[in-house]
C-alpha cells in the first residue's frame, strides 16, 4: 500500500509564482509516489477572515488554482476541509489530550501576542480562541486521514510536531496505537523564489508575481523589477540578478546558458532581460491561465470536484474517529 501523503492549503488572494515553485509544484509531484489527500482549509482562513464574500471567493480561487496547476482530482482526493465535519469533532476529542502549554508556545500565537506586548498592549489583544487552538485543529485534519507525511514549509513544521506530540499522549494513554503519528516533510530543496525587489517572493512583502494575472498585467509586473543603475553595455553578473533568478526557473537549460551568456558580454539592457524572462513565463503561465479561467468561468463544476472529494474523504474520516470514540469509551 502506497504511503499516505496530506498537506492543507490556507485559502490567500492573489496565488503567486512563489506559491506556485514553493508548494504547489513540490506537492503535486508527491502525488506521484504517494496516495496524496489535499484540502483548502476553509475553517482555518476564518480565524482571519470575516468578509463572507471574500473567504468565499477566495477558497474557490485557490482550490482552481491548484487543479488549473495539475491536480488531477480523480488521482488525489481533494476537498474541502468544511466538508468533513468528522475532522470538528477530532478535534474536540483531540483538545482533551493538548496542554494549554502547548498552545501557549506555538509560534503564531506566540508572535501576535508578543506583539501585543510591544505596543504596550493586552498579551491577548485581538487574539481569537480560533488562532489559539488553531494547532489543534491543523492536528485534527492531519491525524483524521492516517497521514504518514505532511509537505510542509519551515514554517508549519512546529505545528506538525504538535500533532505528533498530541497523537502519541492519545496512543500512550489507551496503550495501543489508536492514531498514526504523522511526520513533517520540509520542502527544503525547492527553489527561493526571490520576488520583484530581491526579497522573497510573499504577499507580505507586496513583491509577488501573480500566477494568473492577465498577460498585460503580467509584462507590466515583471517591467516593475528593481534592478541596479549599470548601463546597457556594462557586463552583468546573471548570478546576483533576480531576473536571472526567476529565469532560471521557467528556462531550459540551453536558453539558460544563453541567456548568462548575454548577461557576461555587455549590451543587453535590463530592459531586454526583462522581456526575455516575461516571454518565458507567458509561455509557461498561459495555458495554466487559460484553464484557471475556465475553471472560474464555472464555479457549480469546481465545487462538484470539490464535492466529491469530499465523498471519497469521509468514510476514513468517519473511521478514524470511530477508533478513537471506542478506545475513549464513548461507543
Ligand atoms: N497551517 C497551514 C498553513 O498555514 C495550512 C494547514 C491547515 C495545513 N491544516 C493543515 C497544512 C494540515 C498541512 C496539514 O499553511
Amino acid at each position: 500500500m502506497k504511503k499516505i501523503s496530506l498537506t492543507g492549503i490556507k485559502p490567500t488572494g492573489d496565488l503567486h509564482i512563489g506559491n506556485y515553485f514553493g508548494a504547489i509544484k513540490p506537492a503535486l509531484e508527491l502525488a506521484n509516489e504517494y496516495d496524496a489527500r489535499y484540502f483548502i482549509a476553509d475553517y482555518h482562513g476564518l480565524n482571519t477572515m470575516k468578509d463572507p464574500k471574500e473567504l468565499s471567493s477566495t477558497i474557490r480561487h485557490v482550490a482552481a488554482g491548484w487543479l488549473a496547476s495539475g491536480l488531477d482530482p480523480e488521482k488525489v482526493i481533494f476537498y474541502r476541509q468544511s466538508s468533513i465535519p468528522e475532522v470538528f469533532e477530532l478535534t474536540i476529542m483531540l483538545m482533551a489530550f493538548t496542554s494549554k502549554g502547548l498552545m501557549n508556545r506555538a509560534h503564531a500565537y506566540k508572535d501576535a501576542a508578543g506583539k501585543n506586548r510591544e505596543k504596550g498592549d493586552d498579551t491577548d489583544s485581538g487574539i481569537n480562541m480560533g488562532l489559539f487552538t488553531y494547532p489543534v485543529l491543523m492536528a485534527a485534519d492531519i491525524i483524521i486521514f492516517d497521514s504518514d507525511i505532511v509537505p510542509v514549509g519551515k514554517d508549519q513544521e512546529q505545528h506538525v510536531e504538535m500533532a505528533q506530540d498530541i497523537a502519541q499522549s492519545v496512543n500512550a494513554n489507551y496503550g495501543t496505537q489508536v492514531l498514526k503519528v504523522p511526520q513533517a516533510q520540509i520542502q527544503e530543496n525547492v527553489a527561493v523564489v526571490p520576488g520583484l525587489d530581491g526579497r522573497k517572493m510573499s504577499k507580505s512583502y507586496g513583491n509577488v508575481i501573480p500566477l494568473f494575472a492577465p498577460e498585460k498585467t503580467l509584462r507590466k509586473t515583471i517591467m516593475r523589477i528593481t534592478t541596479n543603475s549599470q548601463t546597457v553595455d556594462e557586463p552583468k553578473d546573471p548570478d546576483t540578478s533576480q531576473i536571472y533568478q526567476l529565469y532560471k526557473l521557467f528556462a531550459d537549460c540551453g536558453e539558460q546558458s544563453a541567456l548568462a551568456a548575454r548577461y557576461r558580454a555587455g549590451g543587453m539592457g535590463w530592459g531586454e532581460a526583462k522581456e526575455e524572462l516575461f516571454r518565458v513565463i507567458n509561455r509557461e503561465l498561459s495555458p495554466v491561465r487559460e484553464r484557471y479561467d475556465a475553471i472560474m468561468a464555472d464555479i457549480p463544476s469546481l465545487d462538484k470536484i470539490l464535492q466529491q472529494g469530499a465523498q471519497k474523504a469521509r468514510p476514513i474520516a468517519a473511521a478514524t474517529v470511530k477508533r478513537f470514540r471506542k478506545a475513549a469509551g464513548i461507543d
